[in-house]
């Protein structure tokens, strides 16, 4: 059945009809438990959907509508390794990752969380010998510096991470950094290898495919800089200084990968779900296995609160759902997320992947086009930088969008005293987090002032938000929140009806730059193209000449 032929949808869009009249501001006018019932927590992190334009009605009726589209039964195929990448046919398995060791799950009769914990304590070793300096170069020399190199799903996660939990010491003493570089065209790498030290450089080349040209193109580079810098033969160079993570062991194998330093994950893990597998190694060698362990402890947390929770109560599927009824119901198509804290600054575009890969689709599972609104545009900035830009709009422009403010509680408590400047810097970003949620929930009806305000000056407000608190940010916590944003992720997909898995859409963009590479390089015997491309080929051709 269609999703809008429903029962449950019908309703949703009457209710919708009445509760596009309220305004936040009389929401909370009429009852002071708002914010208790409509808050939830678990574990290290509480969540509050007060400031969504929502009442307890709402929810029963988008719960309704998920029972309806048999969410539960779908959540099982998922965790059971049913085929849900259904035009893949394939199971999206990445919860598997974080599974107790001794959990069990098998696939085809391969016990997949013996295969995991085996990878986990392979990836333990590599980073252990990088730790105690034993990893050493073709020269000798210790490796100071890893530069990983990926994209997309292989470069995202590892590199939010990183930056989220930059507060925590190396488990080591010996001097090790970690660099990441995803660009095309060169230009990270370019600049980076000008600072680096070939014979204490190690290069971990991730790539579920080991095909893709950006990650090819500077894995290439970083060779032939290792050549030059370091004079050997290609054995010894891949044997000193490159690791390989994939799912494709033969293509690593190509490439040259000694097979000792391969590090693998598989089929079923989608590349935007892929930051728990191997391809995590950058994290574990900037945090070191015991705090990657509780960045998995975390999102298992996550896993369970999901797979067991009532949906009334369950965190995911309720951020899920509020989505939907801001996208389908009430007309909203932008979503920003607004980080209160300068180490989740690649948040925004780690979930513009994560939300807009898997859920920006136009066909249903049964290959129908959608006759509704899918992922909405997902964007976002650290808050107190964006309120210097684009805030303005979300105040007083003229499109509805739907915020997630998310900040830690406590920050800085551990610091030595000397700190307090710091402290007081986190509480001033607490409290324009909390401003800004107010504002844009209450417009100028919080203002004292009894005065007439001009047009220019007023704020109508009722844009709605999601605030997420963590307790504090550290592995734990950052594994719930990204757990939390996948589960979210799923459930909308199965309300639209859609496959979150594949990623269909970036294929022909990859054919037609293949083809157009062939007509910037080749002068005859080449693809035409489209008037407007050959007119700018044309241009680019006689600028390269001059
Ligand atoms: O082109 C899109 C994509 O396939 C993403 O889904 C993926 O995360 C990224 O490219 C990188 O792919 P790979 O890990 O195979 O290099």
């Amino acid at each position: 059945m269609l999703q809008t032929e429903r029962e449950e949808w019908h309703l949703l869009q009457a209710h919708a009809k009445s509760m596009s009249r309220e305004h936040l501001f009389d929401l909370f006018n009429q009852s002071n438990k708002r914010s208790e019932a409509l808050s939830f927590r678990n574990n290290d992190l509480f969540i509050d959907f007060s400031k969504q334009r929502i009442s307890e009605e709402t929810l029963q009726l988008l719960v309704d509508l998920a029972n309806a589209s048999q969410l539960q039964q779908k959540i099982e195929a998922l965790f059971q390794g049913e085929s849900v990448n259904r035009f893949e046919q394939r199971p999206a398995l990445h919860m598997a990752l974080r599974s107790p060791e001794e959990a069990r799950l098998e696939l085809n009769g391969i016990d997949i969380i013996g295969q995991i914990h085996e990878q986990l304590s392979r990836m333990d070793k590599l980073v252990s010998q990088l730790h105690s300096a034993q990893w050493r170069g073709h020269t000798g020399r210790p490796i100071r510096n890893l530069v990983h190199i990926g994209v997309g799903g292989s470069d995202l996660g590892p590199l939010m991470t990183n930056r989220a939990l930059c507060d925590l010491k190396p488990p080591t003493e010996h001097d090790l950094s970690v660099h990441f570089v995803s660009s095309m065209d060169g230009s990270q790498l370019s600049l980076l290898l000008k600072e680096l030290e070939p014979s204490e450089t190690l290069f971990v080349i991730a790539s579920k495919s080991f095909s893709t040209i950006d990650t090819m193109a500077n894995a290439d580079t970083a060779l032939h800089w290792l050549r030059n810098g370091l004079g050997a033969e290609d054995r010894k160079i891949l044997q000193h200084h490159f690791i390989g993570i994939s799912a494709n062991p033969e293509k690593m194998t190509q490439f040259g990968i000694a097979a000792d330093n391969q590090l693998m994950f598989w089929e079923w893990v989608g590349g935007r779900y892929s930051l728990w597998s191997c391809i995590g190694f950058p994290i574990a060698a900037r945090i070191g296995m015991d705090n990657f362990r509780q960045l998995l402890a975390g999102a298992h947390c996550m896993d369970e609160h999901f797979r067991t929770t009532p949906f009334l109560e369950n965190i995911p599927v309720l951020l899920a759902l509020i989505g939907i009824w801001n996208v389908n119901f009430l007309d909203i198509h932008a979503h920003a997320i607004l980080p209160y804290d300068g180490r989740l600054a690649s948040l925004p575009a780690y979930l513009e992947q994560l939300e807009m890969e898997s859920n920006g689709k136009h066909t249903t599972i049964e290959e129908h086009e959608v006759s509704y609104s899918t992922c909405p545009i997902i964007w976002g900035d650290i808050g107190p930088n964006a309120q210097h830009a684009f805030y303005q709009l979300l105040h007083q422009g003229t499109e509805r969008v739907m915020c997630d403010f998310i900040a830690p509680a406590r920050r800085y408590h551990c610091e030595q005293s000397g700190n307090d400047e710091l402290k007081v810097q986190h509480t001033l970003a607490l409290s324009n987090c909390l401003a800004q949620s107010r504002v844009l929930a209450f417009g100028d009806n919080i203002l004292k002032t009894e005065n007439q305000v001009p047009a220019y000056k007023r704020y109508h407000g009722n844009q709605p938000s999601t605030t997420i608190l963590l307790d504090e940010l550290c592995p734990f916590s950052l594994g719930q929140l990204i757990a939390l944003y996948e589960h979210k992720v799923f459930v909308q997909s199965v309300i639209w009806n859609i496959n979150p898995f594949d990623q269909w859409g970036v294929e022909l963009g990859k054919v037609m730059a293949n083809e157009t590479y062939q007509a910037l390089t080749q002068s005859t015997d080449r693809p035409m193209m489209d008037q407007s491309t050959e007119a700018i080929l044309r241009e680019i051709q006689a600028l390269q000449e001059s």
